[in-house]
Formats: C-alpha cells, structure tokens, sequence
C-alpha cells in the first residue's frame, strides 16, 4: 500500500493548487449559520496562501439535482464567509470548470483564493466521470483532498480527479483520519462507545465494529427500543424495527461473548406524541405504557451512564440519546454530553452528525478532545471501510 503524502511535502510557491474542502454548511438567507467546517479547512488554506500558492477551493453543498444552478445550494455565502475568516483575497466563480472558472483561475495571483460553485451542479461530479476529472484537473498543477466529510464519496473531485494531478491529503484529513484510526487502534482503556440515533439498522455495523474495540458500549436514543424488544419488553408505541429485533438479540449475546459489557435504558421519558407540548411521564423500562413513546432515555439510565463515562480513559460518542432538538426530551442528551465534557483526562472523540449539534447547542464543543467533521465519513471509517477519498491519495 502507497504511503499517503502530506501537503508539507508539496512545494506550492506560484502553483495553482486545487483543493477539495467540504463546505457543505448550512445556509440561512443566503448566510452560513455553522462554520464549523470552514474553519476546520483553515489550516490548509492559510498554509496555500502564505506559501503564495494560487487556491483554487472547490465543494459540494447539500444534493441538488444535477442539472445546473439551483439557488438554494450556491456556494456564494459560503465563499462570502471564508473572505472574512482568510487573510487574503477570496473571489467566487458563478461555474465550476466553465468560461468563469477558467477566466477566474487564469487571473489567480499567488497568495490569492478563489471558490468554485458546487460541484453538484454538474451530475457528473457524484458519477466521477472522467472527463469531468480531466476538466477539474486542468485548471491546477497539483490536488489537495481536505474534505475528510465527503471522503465516504468515489466522486469526481475526491476520487477520478486525484489520478490526474499529484496529490496530497490536507490538515484535516490528516487529523481526521489519525485521530480516529488511532482510538480503533490503540484506544487507552478502559474504552467507552455512546451510540444513539433512531434506527438499529443504520448502526449495525458500528455496533459490530466497536464491540470488538470497546470494553463498554452506552445505548441510547430510538435504537434501544428494539434492544428492548430484543430483551422481551414491551415498548409501547415508540420507535421500533420489528425486522431487526432477532438481530439486536444476537448482538447482544455477542457482546457478552466478547466481554464488552452493553448497557441499556433502564428509566425512559414517555410520551403521547411525537410533539414538545406531549403528556409526558418517565416510567421504567419495564413499565413502558402501551399508548405512549419514549423519547429520552430517563434520570436513572443518566446516572448510569455517567459513571460509565466518568471512569473511561477514552469516550467515542456518536448518536443522541433521545429527540434532543426539543426541550422536553433533552436531558438525556445533555447528562452524556455533560458526563463526556467533564471527563478532562479522557481522550473524548465525537463522531461527528447529531452529536456534534448536540454538544454546540450545551455550549460544550470546547470541552471535547477532537470532534469529528464527518458523518457518514466516519461512521464508515469506525466501521472499517475504506474512504474512496483517502484510497485516492495512496495513487
Ligand atoms: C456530509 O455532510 O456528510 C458530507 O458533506 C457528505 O454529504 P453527502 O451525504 O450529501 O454526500
């Protein structure tokens, strides 16, 4: 296997270096609301512009159809928003490899920024077709990939375009890919995962990967309740895949082979709607009514939880514990994060998503070792996948 090379090893005095960034942030009339992942891109750009290299920095925003401008997904106010944060000029091309990209790209001075519209736009980004790669090349003389986000992606500008330019992996797929490579590696023990998010079926296959990693495995949010089914509760009119129930069985029986011990609610906050405004009461989990959902898991499995947290040496937390966005079912959410958050002498990995809303919205971002930029990315890394957008830079 090819060793991956850093962008320290590229020279890129006076060259025109195309960069893939993952700007896909959300945008509210016409303004970016989280910056968080434009300022996880900073390090690599400054680095361009002091070294005076010509940037080019190219993205996707959200899924739009592919078949030319849609207003809802410019990059613009993405570009708008890294001219205040860059200490250099920053211009927008209104195309990606057209007249205005060229024209833009031409006139680049060393030192100087310009911003592609969203690859998207063209459906051949997400089909990797060649000449698109061609095209995308053509415009530099050497390919940056910092867009650890979208490295779960073989599209044009994280895959195809890396074989036509020499390539290099930016700052923060560096740390991304090191950081959680080295938690699955060498994790310091003893080991706690937090899953959570509404559905086993999306999270098979983390929960495989990590029992084997973990020496204790913390489940929350909607999944549980097929764990529970899994367990012979009854669970009420809460979330719940029927199909996957003898498969949360057999996971279960797993862990307790591996000897990773998985722990389960054992309080939920009940619910008669799905609505902030719902009856609300917190009842075992053994006594789940038959008319009502649990939302949150409750004060006890918090407390359980926490002490769990609380005598790691290194956390990974992925998925919420309950439907934190609303004020009523929050608690749980917030006791982890709080738990992870005080946890100082613990390595504490957030892998990205729900989770990383969920520790900014307590106000606890700060506090936590490394939060991850990827969703899907590292969920797909966590699980041993290989990233298209890493392999792509072993060529
Ligand atoms: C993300 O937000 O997870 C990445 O930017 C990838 O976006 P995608 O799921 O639309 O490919």
């Amino acid at each position: 296997m090819s060793a991956i090379k850093s962008i320290d090893e590229l020279d890129a005095q006076g060259k025109r270096v195309l960069v893939r960034v993952d700007f896909n942030v959300p945008v509210k009339d016409g303004a970016v609301t989280d910056d968080t992942r434009i300022r996880a891109a900073l390090p690599t750009i400054e680095k361009l512009v002091e070294q005076g290299a010509r940037v080019i920095l190219m993205s996707h925003l959200g899924r739009p159809k592919g078949e030319g401008f849609e207003e809802a997904f410019t990059l613009a106010p993405a570009a708008k928003h890294l001219a205040k944060l860059v200490d250099a000029p920053v211009a927008f091309a209104a195309d990606t490899v057209g007249q205005d990209a060229r024209a833009k790209a031409d006139a680049l001075a060393d030192g100087e920024v310009l911003v592609l519209e969203n690859l998207r736009f063209d459906k051949r980004e997400k089909n990797n077709d060649p000449a698109f790669c061609e095209e995308l090349a053509s415009l530099a003389d050497a390919y940056v990939n910092d867009a650890f986000g979208t490295a779960h992606r073989a599209h044009a500008s994280t895959a195809g375009v890396a074989e036509k330019l020499p390539a290099y992996a930016g700052y923060l797929m560096q740390r991304e890919v090191s950081t959680l490579t080295g938690m699955l590696d060498a994790p310091k023990r003893p080991f706690v995962a937090i899953l959570g998010g509404s559905k086993v079926s999306d999270k098979i296959k983390v929960i495989d990967a990590l029992m084997n990693k973990a020496d204790t495995l913390v489940i929350g949010g909607g999944m549980c309740f097929t764990f529970l089914l899994a367990q012979g509760k009854s669970v009420g009119t809460s979330l719940k895949e029927d199909e996957w129930v003898e498969r949360a069985a057999e996971m279960l029986e797993a862990a307790r082979v591996r000897g990773c011990k998985m722990l389960l609610p054992v309080d939920v906050v009940c619910a008669d709607k799905f609505a902030e405004d719902a009856r609300t009461e917190t009842v075992s989990v053994d006594a789940i009514p038959a008319d009502m959902m649990g939302l949150d898991i409750g004060p006890e499995t918090a407390r359980l939880y926490a002490e769990a947290i609380e005598g790691a040496a290194s956390v990974f937390w992925n998925g919420p514990m309950g439907v934190f966005e609303m004020q009523a079912f929050e608690a749980g959410t917030k006791a982890v994060a709080e738990a992870v958050a005080a946890n100082e002498a613990a390595d504490t990995i957030i892998g990205g998503g729900d989770s990383v809303a969920a520790v900014n919205k307590f106000g606890l971002a700060d506090r936590m070792t490394f939060i991850s930029t990827g969703g899907g990315a590292s969920m797909e890394l966590v699980q041993g996948e290989t990233l298209p957008g890493v392999e792509a830079l072993r060529s």
